[in-house]
């Protein structure tokens, strides 16, 4: 059977990426640009600056994907692109350079999900066994994504108002702590300890849906509260006890969704997957469920990249998924 080589592009948000995907398993060239030091001092991703940074790198972000991946146009089987959710001037820049370039090469073109790329950034590491369980965590989604086979996606559970990453940054900066705040949340939740009693928002009893705005909003209120007495409460120890009701919904119903749903995977994705208290908790939580394999893609394919893209784009592909030239972006995109 022929190699097949796919050319993927990611714009949603703030980073711009393109990568080389071969067979949809293994990773030839995965570039990123981030943008992350343009939003800093805004303490988040302004989209009309990221839309400007992105039409500045799209091109050489692109060459440098195909350099590396060491291949031709003409080589290539497909271009994949990021079509939503997103910044609609972000998507808008990915979109245009793959309908360019496969009008220009005369290559097929597909559209992918950007929370499909999330879970596809698993199959770089490992093959995927269905019935299979993907919690994604990410700073725009919290799902909890039900997949029987290739390319069909069932979302169980998802987030009625924040994300869990954009909960985190949020939380980050009301203990001024630098954007994006996650990473920083994780190292300080180490240090401090739980004493801080806040919610969990468990909704109704059989729902997979999260909630995190009203334990966002219960921490700054503990901290308005304790500056009024004249106390402090540590940030270390916020973190801790902010990060502790996170991981003990997040994990607890996913645990609930793995028995329900009789999976034999469970995958974790999205950029609150770098998140080591989450990773620990999960593993911990799976090992104790007989036969069920646990699957943590690198950091790098964690956050936002385009080898994702081209991963969930080479199956979509081979499914006979086909975009003309009238893919658009969709800003609020459905799985
Ligand atoms: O997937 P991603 O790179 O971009 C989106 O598609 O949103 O996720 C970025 C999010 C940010 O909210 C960031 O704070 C969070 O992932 N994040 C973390 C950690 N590392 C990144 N959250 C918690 N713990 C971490 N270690
Ligand atoms: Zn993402």
């Amino acid at each position: 059977k022929k190699d097949v080589y796919v050319l993927g592009i990611e714009t949603s948000c703030d980073e711009t990426a393109a990568a080389v995907v071969k067979n949809g398993r293994e990773v030839m060239s995965n570039i990123v640009a981030s943008q992350i030091e343009s939003h800093k001092r805004f303490g988040g991703v302004v989209p009309e600056v990221a839309s400007r940074h992105h039409v500045e790198q799209i091109t050489l972000v692109i060459e440098e994907a195909m350099n590396q991946a060491n291949l031709s146009f003409s080589e290539l089987d497909a271009i994949a692109v990021t079509q939503g959710p997103g910044l609609v001037g972000s998507l808008l820049i990915g979109v245009n350079a793959a309908k360019a370039l496969a009008f220009a090469h005369q290559l097929p073109l597909v559209g992918v999900h950007h929370i499909a790329g999330h879970i596809y950034a698993n199959r770089l590491v490992t093959e995927m066994k269905f019935p299979l369980l993907s919690l994604v965590v990410s700073g725009g989604h919290t799902e909890l994504v039900y997949m029987k086979e290739h390319g069909v996606f069932e979302v169980i559970g998802e987030t009625r108002d924040d994300a869990a990453g954009e909960a985190y940054d949020k939380v980050a900066r009301a203990l001024r702590l630098p954007y994006p705040g996650g990473p920083h949340i994780d190292r300080l939740a180490h240090e401090g300890k739980v004493t801080v009693d806040l919610p969990r928002a468990w909704l109704e009893e059989d729902s997979y849906d999260f909630s995190f705005s009203g334990l966002k909003s219960a921490v700054i209120n503990a901290l308005h509260n304790a500056e009024q007495r004249g106390e402090t409460i540590e940030a270390k120890d916020m973190a801790a006890s902010f990060q502790a009701s996170v991981i003990d919904v997040l994990v607890t119903k996913t645990v609930k969704a793995v028995q329900k749903y009789r999976v034999c995977q469970v995958l974790l994705a999205g950029g609150v997957a770098a998140n080591r208290g989450l990773r620990a908790e999960l593993e911990r939580k799976m090992a104790e469920l007989e036969g069920i394999e646990l699957v943590i893609p690198p950091l790098s394919l964690c956050t936002d990249n385009a080898a994702m893209i081209a991963a969930a784009g080479t199956v979509l592909f081979e499914k006979g998924k086909r975009a003309d030239m009238t893919l658009n972006a969709d800003p609020s995109l459905e799985l």
